[in-house]
């Protein structure tokens, strides 16, 4: 009855028995609303609600349910879903409903769009990656940001914790608002009660003038204490009092100062493991995890690294000044195999070395220079080309950068010699360099003997 009404009115219908059906029909499809009974032969209402939330927190769910169950009905919309439906349902509730279900969709994505415009003409960071754990982390911070809720970032070093705070402040409704930003681990502790709280004039010696601190400074916006982990025991009470009452006391104040922000706090190491050992306050870091949000390491989506790389590599030709590049499939073949201990920062770095080094319009795995990277254990050669030079810090900086410099021109003349079966003159031309310049750097290097 339902579907024939639907039908008739131009909507197209897809029908689910239980539970499992129509988790496999949302998954299979994109679909306008969602309407379910909360009683179902297999599983139930809930299960499908939780299901299409968990797809997508904007997707309109309407619920049906037996005449006299209100308290079923409340309970779906407290998960999430937009509308009841009593049974038996009446037709023209039942199109008047869809109706305007379907348009609190379109509205919604509409809104998301547009904050995303507003945020990329607001210059925006941009997020790069199409994984899906990493689509995962997008839809928890559009989530987020609609709110003001405190949120946690937690994730490995250069995962890009920062990157996505400074996203969800652009994408809030603090946007107008500052972003001030605080690395707790960067400050001595002395220094950080007053950076974070402010002090007053003559508070201390040397205090000549009021200070203002970060808390204060973000008033209305966000502030983002990053690598909170770090801490100390004393300050992390205060920390928690400014964000239970959002009053802090600047250092020798007299008067509690009321402040409004969004805190977004980060930290590269499992804080829970910190409030076991008794590093970290229980009560604090309940305070804190309200949302958290897990930025997933470089190697667990593995299908951003190609993206992540021609996207930098396109941004360095173009910093750089040098015409455009592209990855060879070997090339992009090593940055798959390689674990990334340093994530999104140590591929950056990895490119920008690469785009640097590389003369032609592709980067090859030899510019990529991974085995100076990999553990000794691993630098084995599997392809049989040469292991890359090592690095000796060793000495003065002159010393070291003289020596670098050194080892990478014996690598790369070794390399080309062999890539040109031994022919100098190819070499030379492998390496753009003449061939009496060849001679010269095979003599002094001796690889000539
Ligand atoms: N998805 C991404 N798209 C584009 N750039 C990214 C992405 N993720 C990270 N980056 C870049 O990688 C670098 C490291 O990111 P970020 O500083 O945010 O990491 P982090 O998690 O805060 O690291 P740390 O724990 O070491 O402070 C930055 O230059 C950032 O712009
Ligand atoms: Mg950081």
């Amino acid at each position: 009855m339902l579907r024939h009404a639907l039908e008739a009115q131009g909507h197209s219908v897809i029908e689910a028995r239980d539970q499992s059906e129509a988790v496999a029909a949302l998954r299979a499809g994109r679909l306008g609303v969602v309407l379910s009974d909360l009683r179902l032969p297999e599983g139930d209402g809930f299960g499908v609600l939780r299901a299409a939330k968990e797809l997508d927190p904007n997707l309109p769910v309407v619920v049906m349910t037996a005449f006299g169950n209100i308290q079923d009905a409340v309970a779906a919309m407290k998960e999430g879903a937009l509308d009841f439906l009593a049974k038996p349902v009446d037709p023209d509730h039942l199109l008047l409903l869809v109706e305007r279900a379907l348009a609190q969709g379109r509205l919604a994505t509409e809104n998301i769009l547009l904050k995303e415009e507003l945020a990329s003409r607001r210059g925006a960071p941009r997020i790069v990656g199409e994984d899906p754990a990493l689509k995962q982390v997008s839809v928890m911070l559009h989530r987020a940001a609609a709110t003001d809720v405190t949120v946690l970032l937690e994730g490995e070093s250069g995962t890009g914790k920062e990157l996505f705070a400074r996203a969800l402040h652009v994408l809030s409704p603090r946007a107008d608002g500052p972003f001030v930003a605080i690395n707790c681990a960067a400050i001595p502790e002395n220094l950080l009660e007053t950076e974070l709280f402010g002090h007053e004039k003559g508070a201390f010696t040397g205090a000549a003038n009021r200070k203002l601190g970060r808390f204060e400074m973000a008033h209305r916006g966000t502030l983002f204490l990053d690598e909170i982990g770090e801490l100390p025991l004393a300050l992390q009470a205060k920390i928690l009092r400014a964000l239970e009452e959002r009053t802090f006391d600047r250092v020798g104040g007299t008067a509690p100062i009321q402040v409004d922000v969004r805190v977004v706090a980060a930290t590269n190491r499992k804080l829970k493991a910190a409030v076991a050992a008794r590093q970290f306050r229980e009560d604090l870091y309940f305070r804190l995890s309200v949302f958290p949000i897990t930025v997933p390491p470089l190697r667990e989506r593995a299908d951003d690294i190609p993206v992540l790389a021609r996207f930098f590599i396109d941004r360095f030709c173009r910093d750089l000044n040098k015409k455009a590049m592209t990855l060879a499939s070997s090339a992009e073949d090593a940055l798959r195999a390689y674990a990334w201990p340093g994530n999104v920062r140590e591929l950056q770095n990895c490119i920008e070395r690469a785009v640097i080094l590389t003369d032609g319009d592709t980067i090859h795995a030899r510019h990529l220079a991974l085995s100076l990277r990999a553990a000794p254990e691993a630098a084995a050669v599997p392809d049989g080309s040469l292991p890359g030079p090592r690095l000796d810090l060793q000495g003065s900086l002159a010393d070291a950068t003289r020596r670098a410099i050194a080892d990478v021109e014996r690598y790369k003349i070794a390399e080309a010699l062999r890539e040109a079966g031994g022919d100098k003159a190819r070499a030379a031309e492998i390496l753009q360099i003449s061939f009496k310049t060849l001679l010269a750097k095979l003599k002094e290097s001796g690889l000539d003997s």
